[in-house]
């Protein structure tokens, strides 16, 4: 049961993650692109390498010889996952899945063509010219989406002919990839989405967690909530289709699963197959084990038999709003002092504009109403200070 992992990237999620490995006795060592990142401050070692270098992450793998490959991110250099799985070695949740989920084209066309789930409608584009005629073709508005991309890097919709040009420049400059290919989504009017966060098990049925609701801004996660406020028609559809996609993926650990609800039904977006970023609000205490622990368990191969609401939470992001490299907090004092409120810190070490450095987190009994909570969230987040 003593295993060694190898964590590629080492943000808030990651540390996390490692810390509850830490607490089941599990040797980490925490990769990321920079020195001193969150997760390697909790763990027993760390690499510092461009993970997009897949020779660079041969050494690494080759020097620490793991049981398990973590990815935290997306942008890694995943095809190499396929022979780590030949070497003995297993990639959480399997090379498949990291694989499919860092190209937006992958996971869709999986979702969409192979598995028949329901999608905005959609094209693919490598040049202005392309845009144009997908533009036509899916109508407007649209969104458009470098295919190598998070965290809205590069996404905009367009609204009027005009926008096609900027919206290309824009997904251009905010691509990962060598070879830029955007995807165009028609805009799909949602009543609110929903992160559906899914545990696959080696020798154990997949489980489901309370839905979780988020608002988003920039391509960034504001608020997030568990419960969501789903009906019963709309949550048996997500957990359908994210048996399917999961499922198809392969693999054991936790899946972040986004859908969009609207008065046709659900739709699938996108998934990450590690802990989500909205999924921090189980930080909270909402659920028997947070996100990070049913990760960790589904990977050790532990069973969990079952996963349980036990309050409604909220959190809420702290951002910094200037660049630093000595950044400092105030107000931590007033959100301590506050009732059914606890927060984290992440400990990065530099900021920049709206660069996440800790989340305000509260809960309450498990029937009162979340948009209080939420409320109280903003409230606590916005207590907390990041300076120069
Ligand atoms: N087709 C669409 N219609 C309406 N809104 C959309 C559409 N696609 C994306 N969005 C909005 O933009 C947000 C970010 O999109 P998406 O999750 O695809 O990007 P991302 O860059 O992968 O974000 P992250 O990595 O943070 O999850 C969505 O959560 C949703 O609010
Ligand atoms: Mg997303």
């Amino acid at each position: 049961m003593q295993k060694k992992i190898v964590l590629l990237g080492s943000g808030e999620l990651g540390k996390e993650f490692v810390i509850a490995a830490q607490r089941i006795g599990q040797t980490v060592i925490a990769v990321d692109s920079y020195a001193n990142a969150p997760a390697m401050q909790v763990a027993h070692g760390f690499e510092v390498i461009n993970m997009l270098d897949g020779d660079a992450l041969d050494a690494v793998i080759a020097k620490h010889k793991p049981d398990f490959i973590v990815p935290e991110i997306e942008a890694i250099r995943t095809e190499r996952f396929y022979d780590y799985e030949k070497q003995g070695i297993t990639v959480v949740p399997s090379a498949k899945a990291a694989n499919f989920t860092m190209n937006r084209k992958a996971i869709r066309d999986l979702a969409a063509k192979d598995l028949g789930l329901r999608t905005a409608n959609y094209r693919y584009a490598t040049s202005a010219d392309e845009l144009q005629k997908a533009v036509a073709e899916v109508g407007m508005p649209c969104v458009v989406k470098p295919l190598m991309s998070s965290s809205g890097k590069g996404q905009s919709t367009i609204k009027t002919q005009d926008d096609i040009e900027k919206a290309w420049k824009y997904a251009v400059e905010g691509s990962r990839g060598d070879v830029v290919e955007v995807i165009v989504e028609a805009f799909v009017n949602f009543n609110s989405e929903i992160t559906l966060l899914t545990v696959t098990q080696n020798n154990n049925p997949t489980l489901f967690c309370s839905p979780i609701g988020h608002r988003q801004e920039r391509g960034d996660y504001q608020e997030s909530w568990q419960p969501a406020n789903v009906t019963d028609a709309a949550l048996a559809e997500a957990q359908d289709m994210a048996r399917k996609v999961t499922e198809a993926l392969g693999g054991a650990g936790i899946f972040g699963v986004e859908f969009f609800l609207t008065d046709e039904g659900v739709y699938f977006s996108e998934l990450s197959p590690r802990p989500h970023d909205t999924g921090m609000v189980t930080l909270a205490g909402t659920q028997n084990f947070n996100e990070f622990e049913l990760h960790l368990r589904a990977i050790l191969s532990l069973p969990i038999a079952e996963i349980t609401l036990e309050k409604a939470g909220a959190s809420a992001v702290i951002l910094a709003t200037d660049t630093s490299d000595s950044p400092t907090f105030t107000g931590v004092e007033k959100i301590a002092a506050l009732p059914k409120t606890d927060f984290r810190l992440f400990g990065k070490p530099t900021t920049r504009p709206y660069r996440r450095m800790g989340v305000a987190l509260v809960s309450d009994s498990v029937d009162t109403p979340v948009e209080g909570i939420i409320e109280k969230a903003k409230a606590a987040a916005a207590l907390v200070t990041v300076n120069k």
